[in-house]
């Protein structure tokens, strides 16, 4: 069997091979069409390089390799999506294409491969420990039924959030944050990786500016995404943030992503006030929206706390490996 790699030049190349291996991972969640796909490579996240590779096996283009290179922080690591198609797997393209990223990472005079590995199928955890990573952080992903929410339920949740959080008010946007809060969201997102468990990780702290937030909901949008926001203002500033996110061509599915308080405003229910508020929001905006997915670090027990008060139920996991070049 000829096993050839190479840059990827056409991301149609990529796509079936992300497609197959995304209905296997998340069978739940529709892949993003071919045209969003392209999107998102057209529009990556900011701050960082990223490049893309193919294996091929006889001709035929089976693995696929992204790696992700942070600019701004994270100077040593590298963030590695590493897929090959199922019928193809156990013949060396997986470990072909990580050899290939651990070379191009040692080039860069990085040290640390991260790639995330879905639980559902064994596949990537088999190979990760057979080429030596460590399991460094394992994220739940919980889903929230807006089907079966009990609406009572929040209303009580609400109301006891509100007890706890007088003097302070609240605020929802879309897509880019009004500019007299922007650089609190810029702050509040800063500190995410600071506050939030990252296990094993050799992960640091990104640096966020406003001019990085901006230019991430922009790029966001390019792909097709929109968000929505909910924030506790104190006075003027933003001091508790949450953002729900969802691919245009899937209008029934959205991302809860980032839930933030500042530390000296916590114990007033502001992440649940908030995570309350932007239900709502998103409800009202998104009228065909059916489920939200969300993503917390195994051993965040406050956040998922606020999440099963909600209503969100675990569903699967997914383990961020490690390799150290
Ligand atoms: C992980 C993945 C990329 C491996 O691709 P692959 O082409 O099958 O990898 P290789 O053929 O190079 O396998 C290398 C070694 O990993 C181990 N391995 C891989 N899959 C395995 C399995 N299902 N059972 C046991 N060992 C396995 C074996 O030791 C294998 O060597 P061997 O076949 O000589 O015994 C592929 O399974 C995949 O796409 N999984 C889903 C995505 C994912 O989880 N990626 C992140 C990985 S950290």
């Amino acid at each position: 069997m000829n096993l050839s790699m190479g840059r990827l030049d056409d991301p149609a190349d990529a796509y079936e091979i992300y497609r197959v291996c995304a209905e296997r991972d998340t069978p739940d969640i529709p892949p993003l069409s071919l045209e969003s796909f392209v999107a998102r490579l057209a529009n990556p996240f900011p701050g960082a390089d990223n490049e893309h590779y193919l294996a091929w096996l006889d001709g035929r283009a089976v693995g696929y390799l992204s790696i992700e290179l942070p600019l701004l922080d994270n100077l040593d690591n590298a963030n590695v999506d590493l897929t090959v198609l199922p019928s193809w797997r156990r013949r060396g393209a997986g470990r072909a294409l990580l050899d290939l990223a651990v070379r191009r990472v040692r080039e860069l005079g990085r040290k640390h491969v991260i790639a995330p590995a879905m639980s559902r199928h064994p596949d990537g955890a088999l190979f990760a420990t057979a080429v030596d990573a460590k399991p460094a952080l394992e994220e739940v992903r919980s889903r929230l039924d807006l089907g079966t929410v009990d609406q009572a339920r929040h209303a009580v949740l609400l109301a006891d959030a509100w007890e706890h959080a007088a003097g302070y008010r609240l605020i929802l946007w879309t897509g880019v944050a009004p500019d007299e809060i922007i650089d609190d969201v810029a702050y509040l997102d800063g500190r995410l990786n600071a506050d939030a468990p990252t296990g094993e990780l050799a992960w640091e702290p990104e640096k966020v500016d406003a001019a990085k937030v901006r230019e991430g909901e922009l790029r966001a949008a390019r792909r097709g995404r929109s968000s929505y926001h909910a924030g506790a203002l104190h006075g003027d500033r933003l001091v508790a943030w949450t953002r729900i996110a969802g691919d245009a061509t899937d209008p029934a599915h959205a991302w809860q992503n980032i839930t933030l308080v500042d530390p000296e405003h916590r114990g007033h229910r502001l992440g649940m006030l908030v995570k309350l508020a932007n239900l709502a929001h998103v409800r009202e905006l998104r009228p065909g929206l059916e489920a939200i997915d969300t993503l917390n670090a195994a051993t965040n027990e406050h956040m998922l706390r606020i999440n099963r008060a909600l209503g969100f139920r675990a569903l699967d996991s997914v383990t961020f490996w490690q390799l150290t070049v």
